[in-house]
């Protein structure tokens, strides 16, 4: 089963010993509290598509242990919301986000999008490297549209199938593949289209995730604490999805869509 790491508070603390001022938290988290490809400097990429003021609600689907949402609320001003299936993420990412003094700007909800309330309307929103477990795709999209403003940006940070390669599993997504649902870049744009969004960009960032990757496991400038180090199997997912990504049978897709009015 993936994502079945329980108490990884416990994990943490061996790895990020507490005591550190909120600042340092946020900094010494910045590697172990992303799970995507480019950790910190993906989501900064992310940012600059999705033009947000200190004023905006954001909401993070699929938000993990919590290090995006964080780094939005911290380098945007915003008020975020992260909803998450594993309850074990999201005790982990509010319990960090005490810690690094956000509590009052970061919430998590755990449960389905489905489940959110309907009725809210953020001012923007987010997903990375979630889609892979969800098969609905298109529904799953038009679920987060319904909780979006019109004219509210969604800013995607996606893997994507691009050939017919058999993968080596264990993935970061997906232990042993049966609950992976990949699909090709345009198969996965049109459903976001299809959704109820409107395009403003779709960028191959394949290149600069592989050469992210190879600083990563240089381990330099930044050696300490990683992810590998705290979901099960982490290294070997970590090197089957590098490794995937040079071979040319994954892709990864940086998107930012406009949701549509009515
Ligand atoms: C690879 S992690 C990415 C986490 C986070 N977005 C990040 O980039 O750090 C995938 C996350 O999606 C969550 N997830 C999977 N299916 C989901 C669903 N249907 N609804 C909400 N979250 C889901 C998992 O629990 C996990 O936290």
């Amino acid at each position: 089963m993936t994502y079945a790491e329980r108490d990884l508070i416990a994990t943490i603390d061996r790895l990020v010993p507490q005591g550190a001022s909120e600042r340092s938290t946020l900094e010494a988290l910045q590697y172990l509290d992303h799970y995507h490809a480019g950790g910190s400097q993906a989501v900064e990429r992310l940012l600059d598509t999705m033009v947000l003021s200190p004023s905006d609600t954001v909401l993070d689907v699929g938000s993990g242990l919590g290090g995006p949402a964080r780094q939005v609320a911290a380098a945007s001003g915003c008020q975020v919301t992260g909803v998450d299936i594993t309850e074990a993420y999201v005790q982990a990412a509010t319990e960090l986000t005490d810690r690094c003094g956000l509590s009052d700007r970061v919430r998590f909800v755990h449960g389905d999008i489905a489940d959110l309330m309907p009725d809210q309307s953020f001012d923007a929103g987010f997903t990375m490297h979630v889609q892979m477990n969800i098969e609905a795709k298109r529904e799953w999209y038009a679920e987060i549209a319904r909780r979006l403003a019109p004219g509210a940006r969604f800013a995607v940070w996606e893997v994507c199938r691009t050939s017919g390669t058999e993968l080596s599993w264990p993935m970061p997504w997906s232990m042993d593949g049966s609950d992976s649902h990949l699909a090709t870049s345009d198969a996965l744009r049109d459903a976001i289209l299809g959704a109820g969004f409107e395009p403003v960009e779709w960028v191959d960032e394949t290149a600069w995730a592989i050469s992210w990757f190879d600083t990563a496991f240089t381990g330099h400038p930044r050696p300490g604490p990683n992810l590998a180090m705290l979901i099960e199997d982490g290294f070997t997912r970590m090197l089957n999805f590098a490794g995937a990504l040079a071979d040319g049978a994954l892709g990864v897709r940086r998107g930012a869509f406009g949701r549509s009015a009515g």
